[in-house]
C-alpha cells in the first residue's frame, strides 16, 4: 500500500513547494492529491487560462519523485461562472437558490454547468494527461457533500420529467404505478409533474423514491460525460472519485461501474460525533472512533468496483465539521492506515499536508501545522510507512461472509421510515458490528453480485427485492439471514399484493400480517434478547427458532435461510452469527470489547480500539489501546 496527502499547491508561496515536496518523501509519502478546488487559479477569467503555476507545482512535486492525482475543479466553480449562469445553482428543499461562497454550488441537472463540467476537464485531460507524474484522476470531489444530491431547480424538474416519460411511456402508467388516485393526484401529461417538495403534507413515497433514482442517475451520467472525456485523452490512467462516510443519497455501485478505483474519505472521529451512536459509544470510542467505521466503510467501497480501492482522505487530527473535535489518541493514525492496509487498500492518502491558516478548514489539523512545524500525525506516519515496508505488499481474498447493501433499500427506508429509528445503515451497521466482534472478515456487496462462493449471506433488508434476487437465494447451500421489511415494497413503492416479504414467499411460508414500530426506550423481552424499534407479526406455519416472551416468533427458518421479523439487537445478533458460522463450519473468536481483527491472504492484523490493553486470543499478546499487532497466517 501506498502513502500520499491532500496538497493545495496554490495555498501556498510558491518557494516552499519544493521543500514540501521533499518532506513528504522523507516521510514517506509517495502520492499527492492536488487541483481538486482550484478553478479560481486555474482559470481566473473566463476562457482565460492560467496554467504556469500548476505546471511548476506538478513538475515540482513530480521532482521529488512523488506520483500525482489530480482532481478535476468541478466542486468548486468559479464566481465568475455563477454570475454568467445564475440558474447553474443547486436549489434547496425549501426553494431557495443555494448561494456563492463555499462549494458545491452547482445543479447536477444543469446543461450549461454540465457543458462547463467537460469544457475544464477536457482543458485538464488535454493539458496533463499525458503527464508521467500523473497516474490518477479524481472526478470532482465527493459528490453529494453539503446535502447535494437532490436539487429542486427548473433544469432537474424538466429533466425529472424526461426521465419519467422514459420509465413509464406513458403518463397513465405512471398514474397507476405510484397510486396517483389517492388524493386525486393524477397527472393528465409528464408535463404536470414537479419535484416532490413543497407539499403540503408529505408527498407520494413512490414520487420521492422516483426522485431519488432520477437524482442518483444525475450524479452518474454527471460523473460519466468527466470519466469520458479523461479516458478519451489520457489513456492507461486510473480514474477514481472520493466517496464519503455513512452517505447513501446517490447509488455509488452504478457510479463505480465507470471508475478504476472508489476511493472514500475516512474520519472516523468526526463520524463518531455526527451520526446515531449512543452517548456511552461517543465516550468510550471519543478518540479512536467505533471499531467498525472504518473497517465498515473499506469493505463497502472495495464491493462498488469489485477490488480496487482506497482512501483518498484519513483523518490526521482534530477535523473542524463535527459537533466536539477531539484528538485522537496516540497511535491512532497508524492504526487507521494499516487497518486500511489489512482491507486491500492500494493507498491511504491524508488529509491534508500542512492546516491552512485561513478560511473555513482553518481548525482542520494536518500532517504540519500552519507554521510548518511536524503536527503529531507526521512521526504516525513514518511508523505505518515502516511497517508497510516490513511486511510487503498484502494481497486481498473473498471473506467467508457477503452482508448484502443496497443504497435503494436506503431510500425506500428514509422515504418512509414508519419509525424514526428505522435507519438503513445503523441496521447494516450493526449486523457488520456483529459479525466483525466474532471475528469474521465481510465482503459488502451489492445485490446484484454473485453470492454463489460464500459460506454465508446476510442481509439486514431488502424492502425491493429485485428481479431474479430470490432465485439467486434458492440456489445457495450456505446459510442466509434476511431482515424485517424484505420483500415489503414493489418496485413503485406499493405493498406487494401477498403482501410483505413478497416475492420471497417463494422462499419462507410466511406472511407479514402487521407492522408495528416502538418509540425510542421502550423494550419488550424476547427469549434471551430485547425487542425494539419495529416488529412484525408473522403469520406462519413453521416453528419459530426465536421467540418474544410471549412466545409469538421473531425468527423463521425455512432450510439454511433466516427470516427475522424485528429490528434484532446486539444479543440476538450474536446468536444468529454463532448459528450460522456453525452450521456454515466457519470458525469464530470471541474477540475481546473493541478488539478488530482482519485477514489479507498472507498475514491476520489485530486492532485494539478500546481505551484499555485487550488480549488477542489468537497469538496471547497484549496490546495496548490505539495498538496493533501483526501475524503470519498459518
Ligand atoms: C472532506 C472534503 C475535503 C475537506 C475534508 C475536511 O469532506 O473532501 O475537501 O473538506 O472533508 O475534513
Amino acid at each position: 500500500m501506498k502513502l500520499g496527502c491532500c496538497y493545495y499547491p496554490e495555498h501556498w508561496p510558491e518557494d516552499i513547494w519544493a521543500d514540501d515536496a521533499r518532506r513528504m518523501a522523507e516521510m514517506g509519502l509517495s502520492l499527492v492529491r492536488i487541483g481538486e478546488f482550484a478553478w479560481s487559479r486555474i482559470e481566473p477569467q473566463p476562457g482565460k487560462f492560467e496554467w504556469d503555476w500548476l505546471d511548476r507545482a506538478i513538475e515540482t512535486l513530480a521532482d521529488a519523485g512523488l506520483k500525482i492525482i489530480l482532481g478535476t475543479p468541478t466542486a468548486t466553480p468559479p464566481k465568475w461562472l455563477v454570475d454568467q449562469m445564475p440558474d447553474m445553482v443547486a436549489i434547496d428543499e425549501q426553494g431557495r437558490a443555494r448561494g456563492f461562497g463555499s462549494r458545491r454550488h452547482y445543479c447536477f441537472s444543469h446543461m450549461g454547468y454540465r457543458a462547463e463540467s467537460r469544457r475544464i476537464t477536457a482543458a485538464m485531460a488535454e493539458r496533463y494527461g499525458a503527464h508521467p507524474a500523473v497516474t490518477m484522476w479524481q472526478t470532482d470531489n465527493e459528490y453529494g457533500c453539503h446535502d447535494t444530491v437532490l436539487s429542486y431547480s427548473k433544469a432537474a424538474a424538466e429533466r425529472f420529467r424526461e426521465w419519467l416519460a422514459a420509465r413509464y411511456c406513458d403518463v397513465d402508467a405512471l398514474n397507476a404505478a405510484w397510486g396517483n388516485v389517492f388524493w386525486s393526484m393524477e397527472y393528465r401529461t409528464f408535463a404536470e409533474v414537479d419535484p416532490p417538495h413543497l407539499t403540503v403534507t408529505e408527498a407520494n413515497p413512490a414520487h420521492w423514491l422516483d426522485y431519488r433514482r432520477f437524482a442518483s442517475d444525475e450524479v452518474a451520467s454527471f460523473n460519466l460525460e468527466q470519466t469520458e472525456i479523461l479516458r478519451a485523452a489520457t489513456p492507461n490512467r486510473d480514474i477514481t472519485h472520493n466517496f464519503m462516510g455513512f452517505f447513501t443519497e446517490f447509488d455509488h455501485y452504478d457510479i463505480s461501474q465507470d471508475l478504476d478505483v472508489a476511493t472514500w474519505d475516512s474520519y472516523p472521529l468526526g463520524f463518531l460525533e455526527q451520526f446515531w451512536f449512543s452517548e456511552g459509544e461517543k465516550r468510550d470510542f471519543l478518540r479512536q472512533g467505533h471499531p467498525d467505521i472504518a473497517a465498515f466503510h473499506h469493505d463497502l467501497y472495495r464491493g462498488c468496483t469489485g477490488g480496487r480501492w482506497g482512501v483518498m482522505e484519513q483523518q490526521p487530527g482534530p477535523v473542524n465539521w463535527a459537533r466536539f473535535n477531539p484528538a485522537p489518541l496516540p497511535g491512532m493514525v497508524v492504526l487507521w492506515t494499516l487497518e486500511a492496509m489489512a482491507h486491500g487498500a492500494e493507498f491511504t492518502s491524508y488529509f491534508r499536508w500542512r492546516q491552512a491558516p485561513f478560511a473555513q478548514e482553518q481548525m482542520h489539523a494536518g500532517l504540519l501545522r500552519p507554521d510548518s512545524e511536524e503536527a503529531p500525525a507526521a512521526d504516525e506516519v513514518r511508523e505505518a510507512a515502516r511497517v508497510i515496508a516490513e511486511i510487503g505488499p498484502q494481497e486481498t481474498t473473498q471473506a467467508p461472509v457477503a452482508l448484502v447493501f443496497s443504497y435503494e433499500a436506503a431510500w425506500v427506508c428514509g422515504i418512509q421510515p414508519q419509525g424514526k429509528s428505522f435507519r438503513y445503515l445503523e441496521l447494516v451497521y450493526e449486523h457488520y458490528s456483529a459479525l466483525r466482534r466474532a471475528g469474521l472478515d465481510v465482503d459488502i456487496v451489492s445485490p446484484a453480485a454473485d453470492l454463489t462462493d460464500y459460506q454465508m449471506v446476510v442481509i439486514p433488508t431488502l424492502p425491493i427485492v429485485p428481479d431474479g434476487f430470490e432465485e439467486k437465494l434458492a440456489v445457495l447451500e450456505c446459510p442466509v439471514l434476511i431482515g424485517p421489511r424484505s420483500g415489503s415494497k414493489t418496485g413503485s413503492f406499493c405493498i406487494p399484493g401477498n403482501l410483505a416479504p413478497g416475492t420471497l414467499q417463494e422462499l419462507f411460508a410466511l406472511k407479514v400480517t402487521r407492522t408495528e414500530s416502538i418509540r425510542d426506550g421502550v423494550s419488550e423481552p424476547g427469549q434471551g434478547f430485547n425487542i425494539t424499534r419495529w416488529r412484525e407479526d408473522i403469520a406462519s406455519d413453521l416453528e419459530p427458532e426465536f421467540a418474544d416472551a410471549d412466545g409469538c416468533g421473531v425468527v423463521y427458518k425455512q432450510g439454511g435461510r433466516r427470516y427475522v421479523s424485528i429490528w434484532p439487537d446486539r444479543a440476538l445478533l450474536d446468536q444468529l452469527v454463532a448459528r450460522m458460522a456453525s452450521e456454515a463450519g466457519v470458525a469464530l473468536t470471541a474477540l475481546p470489547e473493541g478488539l478488530r481483527t482482519r485477514r489479507s491472504a498472507s498475514h491476520i492484523f489485530a486492532f485494539n480500539y478500546s481505551s484499555t490493553p485487550v488480549v488477542w486470543p489468537e497469538t496471547g499478546e497484549e496490546i495496548a489501546p490505539a495498538g496493533y499487532a501483526i501475524a503470519r497466517r498459518a
